[in-house]
């Protein structure tokens, strides 16, 4: 269309996984072969995410990526602790990752997890790949920096190999149990309808040019439609978290996947109770190269163009939710934009009934998993809200007509003490736990007692 900025965005790739399976120090490895490769300043550092470019990858990737066969500028990475709901990573109605890295350590396998990010990435449909990682942990390895894994594999004596396929073959059993065909990515022609498995190490490098250039081949090849954006039309983005920042208040960190915001924007932010019409004081970066937590961490900038992480300081942000969506408005008529949001809210918006179990979540994207979750076991919703469990939600319980439903599940949330207190005297029986399918499991051990 004539007049309008289209361009290329970065793809969005999300690093997901179970705890300590090694998701930020494969992120730190891009990162410190990027510096090795005098590319440091290349790399930038968003709220997070980061952002790599082409011309770098292709530095650590060597031959296998020629940056005259790729048209997008890189990738943009955003890392999700494991003990954090990464369902955050929702965008208009689908997955907020355009692609996405499952990390599993090659000793552990799948671990719970690995299963709830497996489920989230089925079910919003998320191309991925899987990075079997901490290959230079097999007893007997012998390393060499940053090579690609075929190489280092093939170096490595008999015994090593086999060790180190045992369990390879052991994640490809378990991605087949989870329905999805997989194989070592060097067998893998058509990684939409097989998962390729990456074998790495984030300690040593090792099968990181591997894992960039599958990466790159499986944005190029299936995402460049949906890579191509106004990229001077207002801002739409979604909520990472909500923080406090200091001289600030409450701020947001989020990722803008399409157009710009710009410092004097104004924007549409889902909040609790409902969209919540603000305008931008701040957008905040990182200091670069500064990795010191000091008073002036971020600095300011005047505009943010997608796809990047942000911080957004603005006023009466304390009620933002967490999955939630930001918009900027720009030149469109306010309800029209404050009508989008609601209209996504209200998509995510899990059905309760008159009866039921109570239930509070981090973010939406895991109220909603985990609402799905109770639905598939049949357990009914009275009410379901994000944020900490607070006295008025066990005031809520309390009100449930059976013993079994005057019960609350906190999915990734604090208790807070007045309400554990609270419950404690009104017999409100509180879960809590990081791990859906747990959570669920307790509250069905008690039910099964109750009833026994
Ligand atoms: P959370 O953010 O807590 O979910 O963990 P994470 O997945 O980001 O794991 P992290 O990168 O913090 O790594 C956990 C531990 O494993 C750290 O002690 C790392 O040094 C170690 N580790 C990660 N990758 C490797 C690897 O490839 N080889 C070896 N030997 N150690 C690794
Ligand atoms: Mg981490």
């Amino acid at each position: 269309e004539q007049g309008e900025a289209s361009s290329l965005r970065t793809p969005i790739v999300a690093v997901l996984g179970h705890v300590d399976h090694g998701k930020t120090s494969l992120l730190d490895q891009i990162r410190g072969s990027a510096v090795s490769e005098g590319e440091a300043g290349a790399i930038t550092q968003h709220i997070g995410s980061t952002a790599v470019p082409l011309d770098v990858i292709s530095g650590i990737a060597g031959d296998l990526v020629d940056p005259d066969d790729f048209d997008l500028p890189g990738l943009l990475f955003i890392d999700t602790p494991g003990h954090h709901s990464f369902s955050t990573l929702r965008s208009r109605g689908g997955a907020l990752a355009d692609i996405a890295i499952l990390v599993v350590d090659v000793n552990d396998g799948f671990q719970p997890q690995t299963h709830e990010a497996v489920d989230i990435l089925k079910r919003t449909s998320t191309p991925f790949v899987v990075a079997a990682n901490k290959i230079d942990t097999v007893p007997g390895w012998n390393p060499e920096e940053g090579r690609p894994s075929k190489l280092a594999i093939e170096a490595q004596s008999d015994r090593v190999q086999s060790d180190l396929n045992e369990n390879l073959y052991e994640i490809i059993g378990q991605l087949s149990d989870e329905d999805f065909s997989a194989d070592m990515y060097w067998r893998v022609q058509n990684f939409q309808s097989n998962i390729g498995v990456v074998p790495v190490s984030a300690e040593t490098g090792e099968g990181i040019p591997d894992l960039l250039t599958v990466l790159m081949g499986l944005s190029q090849r299936y995402m460049k439609e949906e890579m191509a954006i106004d990229v001077d039309g207002p801002a739409a983005g979604t909520v990472l978290e909500v923080t406090d920042t200091q001289g600030f208040g409450a701020t947001i960190d989020a990722v803008i996947y399409d157009g710009t915001i710009r410092e004097d924007d104004q924007i549409v932010v889902g909040g609790q109770a409902g969209p919540i019409v603000t305008d931008v004081r701040a957008l905040l970066q990182p200091r670069p190269l500064s990795e010191i937590r000091s008073d002036d961490e971020f600095e300011k900038v005047d505009e943010v163009v997608a796809a990047q992480g942000v911080k957004v300081a603005a006023p009466d942000l304390d009620d933002a939710m967490a999955g939630a969506p930001v918009r900027v408005v720009r030149d469109r008529p306010i309800e029209e934009v404050v009508a989008e949001v609601k209209a996504e809210l209200e998509d995510i918006q899990v059905s309760t009934e008159e009866e039921g179990v109570t239930v509070k979540a981090d973010t939406l994207g895991s109220l909603e998993a985990l609402a799905s979750t109770l639905e598939e076991a049949e357990i009914p919703i009275m009410s379901a809200e994000v944020g900490d469990v607070a006295p008025r939600d066990v005031r809520m319980a309390e009100t449930a007509d059976t013993e079994k439903h005057q019960a609350i599940l906190g999915f990734n949330v604090d208790v807070l003490d007045d309400a554990r207190e609270l419950a404690e005297q009104e017999s409100v029986r509180l879960f809590e736990h990081d791990v859906i399918y747990r959570l669920i499991e307790q509250y069905e051990e008690h039910v099964e007692e109750i009833e026994r």
